[in-house]
């Protein structure tokens, strides 16, 4: 080893401390403290704009840090860059591949940037096998290929030099939902057979849920909570019941019931305007908090039709999920937050 570049010896694979990106007056990343642990799964969940892609540019050397440090694989990234990108590997949510090229000659030029010599070939044969994508086809422009070979074969890439961690920046974005199941199958059995370490970014919520060991909720640059999926589940408190009623009615008579945590009105019938008479006759939907959905709803039923028979429209049990979590500490949906970016985007670009 290069005796001028010290690595640290470190029971995890990342750490940051107070890494921050500026763009700008634009808080990008701000002072994020994280430790991912060796062989692990790690999500960073959030929505759109939140700074999951910016912080996996600054640990993988593609954007130096505002302020604050990260150590990879017990390297700095802002003194050992170089020494970092050969035990990283990187699976950008952009498209890297060369269309007008076979998976081959795609694969050729990535182990030309890793210096891989003449050994690149057998382990690109090796790994194309273990991913099933078919190497004999060599005339085929990857161009052709469908969505989610292509991402096998980007997979197939990063992977080529062995890395020790793996960046996977929204890996299953725009896949078909049986695609991104095939592919979370794939990235479970990579971190389990290769020992690989994995970060991934990810706005979809049940991905999240079914690929990380731990987590960090991430808005607007910071994080917000972390956790294992089960601990931040935990956070939530309760079970939510959306119940929609044919029409108003006085809600005094549930407040009271054993188990109720919390009674939220949808915004549209609160309007404090509206004429009390006008209320009575709209249809309502609430939000009730409880401790236990099962155990809770018959005497929550029974109260409500003593009083008014037939009122209840539906019922919908939300179990706690990643969703209400984000929906708990932000007051929005995840998907919420994604519309509002977009409509900003939309009217700035209008002017
Ligand atoms: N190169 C850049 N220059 C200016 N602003 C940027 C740049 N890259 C990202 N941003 C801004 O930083 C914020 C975080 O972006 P990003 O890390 O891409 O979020 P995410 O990956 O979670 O969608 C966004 O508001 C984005 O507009
Ligand atoms: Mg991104």
């Amino acid at each position: 080893m290069d005796d001028k570049i010290k690595s640290v010896k470190i029971d995890h694979a990342i750490i940051c401390s107070q890494l921050t990106k500026t763009y700008g007056s634009q808080l990008a990343v701000d002072h994020i403290d994280l430790k991912i642990k060796y062989g692990s799964i790690f999500g960073l969940l959030g929505p759109n704009g939140a700074g999951k892609t910016t912080i996996i540019k600054m640990l993988t050397g593609l954007t130096t840090p505002s302020c604050g440090n990260a150590i990879v694989a017990g390297y700095d990234v802002a003194k050992d860059s170089s020494k970092v990108k050969e035990i990283i590997g990187w699976v950008s949510s952009e498209v890297i591949l060369d269309d007008s090229l076979t998976s081959m000659e795609n694969i050729w030029i990535q182990s030309k940037l890793h210096n891989l010599g003449k050994k690149w070939k057998e382990k690109a044969f090796t790994l194309m096998k273990y991913f099933e994508l078919d190497g004999g086809d060599e005339k085929k422009k990857v161009g052709q290929f469908s969505t989610g070979t292509r991402k096998k074969l980007e997979i197939t890439m990063a992977l080529l030099h062995e890395p020790k961690i793996l960046f996977m920046d929204e890996p299953t974005i725009g896949l078909d939902a049986n695609t991104r199941r095939l592919l979370w199958n794939l990235i479970k059995k990579i971190n389990k057979q290769f020992g690989v370490t994995i970060l991934l970014t990810t706005h979809y919520i049940e991905e999240a849920d079914v690929l990380c060991d731990n987590l960090a909720i991430i808005s607007h640059g910071k994080i917000i909570a972390r956790g294992s999926s089960q601990e931040l589940k935990a956070m939530v408190g309760g079970d939510l019941l959306e119940i929609d009623f044919f029409k108003f009615f006085d809600l005094s008579v549930i407040k009271n019931i054993d188990g109720v945590i919390e009674i939220r009105q949808e915004e549209d019938d609160k309007k404090e305007e509206e004429e009390e008479d006008d209320k009575k006759e709209k249809p309502l939907k609430l939000f009730i908090k409880v401790k236990d959905a099962e155990t809770i709803l018959p005497a929550l039923i029974n109260t409500i039709t003593n009083i008014q028979p037939n009122i209840i429209k539906s019922i919908r049990i939300e179990k706690p999920n990643l969703e209400s979590v984000f929906l708990e500490l932000t007051g929005m949906r995840i998907n919420e937050v994604d519309e509002n970016i977009d409509k900003q985007f939309y009217t700035k670009a209008r002017g």
